[in-house]
């Protein structure tokens, strides 16, 4: 067979560049080596992150709406079923990919794929049995998996990666998460909602490293209210789990600064980040040149060091997000099909699905501090917010950080119910250069949530009215 472009890989990088290629008129085939299209985003990542967390959100506010003047009887958790939920919202998107590529006419070839040479991928089936392609391009798309914590083994039962604890058969009673980032405290939240104290060991002295440290911070204070004890400055240096109670020997980060402690646990959840993935893709052979991460590298245009040989996503430098990876994958089928595609860095937006959200884009304090750039901060709590009052939605603010000559916005951070989905108007405005005066006089409904973000860039180019 021979084709335009081979993508293996078909996470969100991957099908996306594959539907996106298409369209474009590229006769185009993906390689999967997992049973479902997607990813790890759709199968072990994002979806069904976000399915746990929308339940478990949903169980710990039916305990509290009293508060609104409801009553019901206490809720009882049916784990089974939130589990099967989440199950069936992972098989609908996954299903949704099989469907777009049957509808773009891509071809999808079982088993993992192996770059024998540019133009060449050679893909080995389950039942051992290979076939060489031939295409134009190569596009690399196989993602990442989770870090391995030395000296503790994963057993996806007790010691687990975000793939084992997106499938507990039974909320642990004390669950222990190795790292405070955004894996960490989704994931924490899910099980600590569900009933489980859970205590967070992170070696730095911050939680969610490069978030704005003022938005970390409150937020830190958020999650402990809700019961998440932190022991930052602290690594996980053994776990025991020859009984039945996991024992895990937490030292501080810097040897001699206190004791080391043993803490119980059920659970232990390792989340210490991703790296990427590149295992059997015949790169060495290939010649593909890899960063001192393992990452594959690219120039501007996706293209590794082998002419027709393009890489995307996780599996390349830049945050490790789903959304990074499409756009990443959209850029690089236009270039192939002699267009400009092009991803704008700076305006890429992070969100944490906690309860409540967090949100960021652009820069934050501590980048500007550091590129000795003069800035101007907008503040607006989401308590001075009529809706949020009413929603008893009044924790957390929206920051904006605007340039103080220009009055170009360089970045907006919200700690909030519904961060994720505001975010985006500041995600728009920085794609247009916008400012905070064109934000501050943009008219937003009331009442809404949305008020906060206009009245935090009126801050930060003038005063805010309601504060
Ligand atoms: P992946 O999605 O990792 O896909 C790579 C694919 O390549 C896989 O299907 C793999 O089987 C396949 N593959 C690998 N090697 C081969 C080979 N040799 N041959 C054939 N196939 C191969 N990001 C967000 O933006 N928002 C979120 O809410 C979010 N939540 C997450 C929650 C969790 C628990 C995790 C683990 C991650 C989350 N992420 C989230 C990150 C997101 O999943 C990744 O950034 C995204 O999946 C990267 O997409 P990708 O296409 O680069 O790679
Ligand atoms: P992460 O990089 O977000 O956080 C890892 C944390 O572990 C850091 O705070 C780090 O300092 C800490 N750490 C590292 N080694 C440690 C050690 N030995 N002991 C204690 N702490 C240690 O990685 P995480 O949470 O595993 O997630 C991986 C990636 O997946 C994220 O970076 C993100 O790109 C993606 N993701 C995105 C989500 C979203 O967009 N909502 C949700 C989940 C994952």
């Amino acid at each position: 067979m021979s084709y335009d472009l081979i993508v293996i890989g078909s996470g969100p990088g991957g099908y996306v560049c594959a539907v996106k290629a298409a369209q474009l008129g590229l006769k185009v085939a993906v390689v999967e080596k997992a049973p479902t299209y997607g990813g790890t985003c759709l199968n072990i990542g994002c979806i069904p992150s976000k399915a746990l967390l929308h339940a478990s959100e949903m169980f710990e506010e039916a305990h509290h709406l009293g508060r609104l003047g409801i009553k019901l009887p206490l809720p009882a958790l049916d784990l089974p079923a939130m589990l099967a939920h989440k199950d069936a919202t992972v098989k609908s998107n996954v299903d949704g990919v099989a469907f777009l590529f049957r509808k773009n006419k891509i071809d999808g070839h079982r088993g993992t794929g192996s770059i024998e040479a540019p133009g060449k991928v050679v893909v080995t089936k389950e039942d051992g049995s290979r076939e060489t392609l031939e295409t134009k391009a190569i596009v690399i798309a196989t993602g990442s998996d989770s870090t391995p914590l030395p000296g503790v083994a994963i057993d996806e039962k007790r010691i687990v990666t975000s793939t084992g604890a997106l499938a507990l058969p039974r909320v642990p009673k004390k669950l222990v998460v190795v790292g405070a980032g955004v894996i960490g405290l989704e994931l924490g939240s899910v099980w600590r909602r569900l009933g489980a104290e859970v205590t967070v060991v992170e070696f730095l002295d911050r939680i969610l490293p490069g978030m704005d440290g003022e938005v970390a911070k409150q937020f830190q204070r958020l999650l402990e209210k809700q019961g998440f004890v932190f022991r930052l400055g602290a690594k996980v240096a053994a776990v025991d789990s020859s009984e039945p109670t996991l024992k895990v020997t937490v030292e501080p980060a810097k040897a001699g600064e206190a004791e080391a402690e043993t803490l119980e646990a059920d659970v232990v959840l390792v989340a210490i980040g991703r790296r990427p993935y590149t295992e059997g893709l015949g790169l060495e052979a290939a010649g593909v040149a890899l960063d001192e991460r393992r990452r594959v590298k690219v120039d501007a245009h996706y293209q590794t060091n082998v002419p027709g040989i393009y890489a995307i996503g996780d599996v390349i430098a830049g945050p490790m997000l789903a959304h990074k990876a499409e756009d990443e994958g959209v850029a690089v089928a236009e270039i192939l099909a002699g267009k400009a595609g092009h991803v704008n860095y700076g305006a890429i937006p992070g969100v944490v699905y906690t309860s409540p959200e967090v949100a960021s884009v652009g820069r934050t304090e501590e980048e500007l501090k550091a590129a000795g750039i003069d800035y101007k901060v907008g503040k607006f709590p989401f308590s001075a917010n009529g809706r949020a009052r009413a929603m008893l939605a009044t924790d957390g603010f929206v920051k904006i950080l605007s340039d103080a000559q220009t009055d170009r916005i360089l970045g907006g951070h919200i700690v909030g119910k519904g961060a994720g989905e505001m975010i985006h108007e500041i995600v728009v405005l920085m794609e247009f250069m916008g400012s905070a005066e064109d934000l501050g006089r943009s008219t937003h409904a009331h009442p809404t949530m949305s008020e906060s973000v206009k009245e935090a860039a009126l801050a930060a180019y003038q005063k805010p009215i309601h504060l």
